[in-house]
């Protein structure tokens, strides 16, 4: 008889303290996932694309999870019990509770969350923030495809300017970050000038495929194609900016591997076609009030406090069509300038320019000159010209060029060379505010820049006037120039990166 009255006595004490117990086993449950909310925010900052969640930690997370469900059902099983039957949960709380405060222990992960992945290959690339709805829609549908096993080619087609290069960096650094269905991202700058021997050889070197340089181009693309085959089966290549229609079998790219995925960039609809595309995903322009924000991100808020200049910057945005290039390089050289009459004669300016024109790529051709003649001082126009002399896509390295422009007399000579560099210097840092070059690559070596393709398409056109350039730079040229194209009043010829070239 003890024995039962001891077992409801018991049972009613257990009934008592359930609630309290139960409060507790909810505090220390929220002290659990406030803990894991900071690790995840600890793991997205550290988890880098050359690194791994340690296992330790996905396990840890993954209990969290089974935790939460686990207390979720015995308060529901809770719920529905009788007064009588409560107090037989008393047991499960208090396990519960024992098992939230042990986790809690577990979390602390002192030595990190992550470890080295030496497995993935592929290379970070620097990107900037991109806007508009329209972007982040696409991002994801090129992201949909790449995991989607029926779709093997994707062509990412759009004008000059619009973001094409932008967003495959993104998805290149998200497809390194953030899964393991890949072993290797491979990125490849096409451009307008590439040769299928540069091809294969700039795959090569990303690869690790040693040329002898004895072979022919249909040895390489065998030796390419085995590597890609074999020892990468599963590969992402990003082609970005492909002009012409390029032949998969001749470079050496396998079109069947399972699960490997091509995606290229370019501004012809025609190359996604020819090459076979099973999804073409074109890229659309910033909406209206996008392209304002972003306008206003670069020129700075605070022109809005000058009366009357909203409308006048509102219409020059409206002149870059929501192409980003355009509304940035715009922005860029709109930025500090406070007058009223100032805003209002370019957008005048703007508006003249796009009267004498035809088709939206001589527009955004214009809208890149508008700010390229607002350098206004001639010596600065002219060092921007220089890196036309470039090949499309060339990295040129900072050193390179200021020394370029010391020697042409470009740069105001000062009483030491240093100080004449450190003017060049500034020099490239106000193109690069104006955003007429890009900042490529920034080591402790120094700087690499780039001129966007349009830019400098924009550059090569001022430069069939005055001055005037011969520029075959990169073109695979074997011969020199013809005759009539050396006129008289000709001030500078390109013909770098012409290897073949045989001159007389
Ligand atoms: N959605 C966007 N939001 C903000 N800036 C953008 C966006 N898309 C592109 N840009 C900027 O515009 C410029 C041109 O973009 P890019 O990707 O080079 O164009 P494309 O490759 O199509 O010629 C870059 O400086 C880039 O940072
Ligand atoms: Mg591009």
């Amino acid at each position: 008889m003890d024995y039962f009255l001891n077992k409801i006595d018991k049972h009613l004490d257990n009934h008592r303290s359930l609630d309290q117990n139960k409060n507790e086993l909810k505090r220390k449950l929220n002290d659990l996932n406030g803990l894991k909310e900071d690790i995840e925010s600890r793991v997205s900052s550290e988890l880098q694309p050359t690194k791994k969640l340690k296992k330790g930690v996905q396990i840890w997370l993954e209990n969290v999870e089974r935790i939460n469900g686990e207390i979720q059902s015995l308060d529901g099983r809770i719920g529905e019990s009788s007064a009588l039957t409560r107090g037989f949960h008393a047991e499960d709380v208090l396990m519960r509770m024992k098992e939230v405060e042990e986790h809690i222990q577990q979390g602390k992960f002192c030595e990190g969350l992550v470890v080295d992945n030496p497995q993935r290959i592929g290379q970070v690339l620097s990107t900037s923030t991109l806007s508009g709805e329209a972007t982040k829609l696409c991002i994801e549908e090129i992201w949909q495809c790449l995991m989607n096993d029926e779709v093997r080619k994707i062509g990412v087609w759009g004008m000059g300017g619009i973001g094409k290069t932008s967003i495959m960096k993104h998805i290149n650094n998200q497809l390194l970050k953030e899964t393991h269905k890949f072993d290797v991202v491979i990125w490849i700058t096409v451009s307008k000038e590439m040769s299928l021997a540069k091809l294969q050889k700039d795959l090569a070197s990303k690869l690790d495929v040693k040329f002898s340089g004895n072979e022919c181009e249909t040895t390489r693309a065998g030796m390419l194609f085995e590597t890609l085959s074999f020892k990468f089966s599963r590969f992402v290549m990003i082609l970005d900016d492909v002009w012409e229609k390029v032949s998969f079998e001749k470079v050496g790219i396998p079109e069947s591997s399972n699960g490997s995925k091509l995606v290229l960039t370019t501004r012809s609809l025609d190359v996604c076609r020819h090459v076979g595309c099973n999804r073409v995903i074109q890229i659309k322009p910033l909406a209206e009030e996008e392209a304002w924000n972003l306008f206003l991100e670069i020129v700075g808020g605070n022109i809005l406090n000058i009366p009357g200049l909203e409308p006048v910057a509102k219409s020059i945005t409206k002149h870059c069509a929501g192409l980003p290039l355009g509304v940035i390089v715009v922005a860029a050289c709109m930025k500090g300038l406070d007058d009223l009459f100032e805003w209002r004669n370019a957008l005048k300016e703007l508006s003249l320019a796009r009267e004498s024109v035809n088709g939206l790529e001589d527009e955004v051709i214009q809208q890149l000159r508008f700010s390229y003649d607002r350098l206004k001082d001639q010596k600065l126009q002219h060092c921007f010209l220089n890196c036309a002399l470039y090949p499309a896509d060339f990295a040129i390295r900072e050193i390179d060029l200021v020394h370029l422009w010391i020697a042409e007399g470009l740069v105001e000579e000062m009483n030491s060379r240093q100080a004449e560099y450190d003017k060049g210097c500034a020099i490239m840092n106000r193109l690069i505010n104006n955003c007429l070059l890009e900042v490529l690559t920034e080591t402790e070596n120094g700087r690499c820049v780039k001129m966007h393709d349009l830019v400098r398409d924009m550059a090569l056109h001022i430069t069939c006037g005055t001055p005037r350039f011969l520029v075959k730079a990169g073109m695979r040229l074997t011969e020199p120039p013809d005759m009539q194209e050396w006129r008289k009043d000709l001030e500078k010829v390109s013909l770098m990166e012409n290897w073949g070239l045989q001159l007389p």
